[in-house]
């Protein structure tokens, strides 16, 4: 039987586990969630891919600082990632990690592929390498002689390596780029893409000698597998390119992939241009979302300001902070974070906002109209504006829409007074209950994809048609 409905694959960066999961690793996760829901809503058969990056000198790093076995060790944490994504209820399709058999198996088709293709040549490397990055630095990114991103002294390898052409795809990324054949988004990243691009490609090393923890390669077992490259492949490796060819020609190429603008080079031009060497199509789009800060500084584990989202979660409900992150800061830019201001909006626009426009509606229907809904007035259903700024990864936008009509909605109690009506114009006051409680459904619907708890709770309410004295969606928290 084919499936003739629309597809749409989406994807997450895979995490590494040397670390539990927080807030920035949540983030990408979470707006995914987002649009695999709402193309599920509408219909669409989704795919939405996450996991977790478990090869290397940084994990292994972290293994043996732990004390403990690295198989274990990524395990361990590996599930974490799973846990922390369940409690905040994203819910992917499927979780690649890129120890398993059907990745490496994967792997090490496409550097058998790729070698054939005529695009890789053994040379030397020298350089600076940081083991944070996982990646070469120029001499020109250290900060006193740093790697600025992780504050440590990279470290000076100088060794044979397997080398791939990147040098020679510059004018077909350009014009794929150009010509949005290859989306990248927002447009300030495209721009910075195509400048650097501009500026000339380098051929990349593909191989390491010394590297921990790694893959090897297929035709020569002295050297490792880039493990940059092995990561990039999962998007590939999940949907069965070594053992699926059918489910992979289906979903392939992905309709977006999610990142943070730390890793837009590797995917906007490393990625694209393996692609083109192993003659597969390009992904439709890359969307790249800006950086949290934390009262305005870098957040780390050493600064201790870390802030860890399953906390957050248990504190102030999963739902709240997937509405907060997705409304405090437009995706695609640069935010400040805290818990203060994830408090504050929760008390303002949950709490006083939705939660006190559900009460108020339920209450009054319980009071004035014995808890019986017979029958829903035709309710607006203008999903139009909310959804649209979704699928253009506008959260903050359709949020703040849904809140102006949450907004509205309150205001429009407090100046008719129902509680004054009830005697004289009971009739008017049902009428009008009864287009708030169809208002709330409305709204319910538009959130689902946000808020997918509050949602259902709402939903099931009101529609259960007999209201007897509803908890309220969220109690303020002092
Ligand atoms: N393993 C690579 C990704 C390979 S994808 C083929 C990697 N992993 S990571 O765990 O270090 O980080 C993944 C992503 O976490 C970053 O790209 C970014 O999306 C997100 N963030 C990490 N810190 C962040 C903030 N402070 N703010 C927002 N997002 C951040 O890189």
């Amino acid at each position: 039987m084919t499936d003739e409905r629309k597809k749409f694959y989406i994807t997450t960066p895979i995490y590494y586990v040397n670390d539990k999961p927080h807030i920035g690793s949540a983030y990408p996760t979470i707006a995914a969630d987002v649009m695999a829901r709402l193309h599920r809503i509408v219909g669409e058969d989704v795919l939405f891919l996450t996991g977790t990056a478990e090869h290397g000198s940084k994990i292994a790093e972290s293994a043996e600082k732990s004390g403990i076995d690295i198989k274990k060790f990524v395990d361990e944490n590996s599930a974490k990632f799973s846990l922390a994504w369940d409690i905040l209820g994203i819910a992917p399709d499927d979780f690649i990690r890129t120890t398993e058999e059907r990745h490496i198996k994967a792997v090490n088709l496409f550097f058998t592929k790729l070698k054939e293709s005529g695009k890789l040549y053994e040379g030397e490397y020298e350089g600076w390498y940081c083991i944070g990055c996982e990646s070469y630095k120029k001499e020109l990114e250290l900060v006193n002689g740093l790697c600025p991103l992780h504050n440590r002294k990279p470290e000076w390898l100088k060794e044979k390596n397997w080398f791939f052409k990147l040098s020679e795809y510059g004018p077909k990324l350009l014009s794929a780029i150009e010509n949005d054949e290859f989306r990248i988004l927002p447009a300030s990243r495209k721009n910075e893409i195509t400048s650097f691009i501009k500026l000339g490609l380098e051929d990349i090393a593909v191989s390491r000698r010394t590297a921990k923890f790694a893959l090897a390669l297929p035709w020569d077992p002295s050297q490792t597998i880039y493990v940059w490259l092995d990561e990039l492949f999962n998007y590939c490796s999940a949907i069965g390119y070594a053992d699926d060819r059918e489910k992979y020609n289906h979903y392939w190429p992905a309709n977006f992939h999610v990142v943070g603008k730390d890793i837009i080079k590797f995917h906007c031009v490393i990625w694209p241009a393996l692609l083109l060497a192993i003659g597969e199509k390009l992904p439709e789009a890359v969307f790249a979302h800006g950086f949290f800060t934390f009262g305005g500084q870098k957040m780390s584990k050493t600064l201790g300001n870390v802030i860890d989202p399953v906390e957050m979660a248990d504190k102030y409900t999963a739902d709240a902070l997937r509405y907060f992150l997705l409304r405090e800061v437009p995706f695609g830019q640069d935010g400040d974070v805290s818990e203060e201001k994830l408090k504050a909006r929760y008390n303002a626009d949950l709490a006083d906002g939705l939660g006190n426009l559900f009460s108020r509606v339920t209450n009054m229907i319980e009071k004035y109209m014995d808890g019986q809904i017979e029958e829903f007035v035709d309710s607006p259903k203008d999903l139009g504006s909310a959804w649209e700024s979704f699928y253009n990864f506008d959260f903050a936008q359709g949020l703040t829409d849904i809140w102006k009509e949450i907004a509205w909605a309150n205001q429009l109690i407090d100046k008719t007074k129902p509680w004054e009506l009830v005697e004289s114009e009971p009739e008017k006051v049902k009428a009008l209950l009864l287009n708030l409680a169809a208002l709330l459904l409305d709204i319910a619907l538009k959130l689902s994809p946000v808020m997918p708890d509050t949602s259902q709770k709402i939903k099931s309410i009101l529609e259960s048609g007999d209201i007897k004295k509803p908890e309220p969606l969220f109690k303020k928290v002092e």
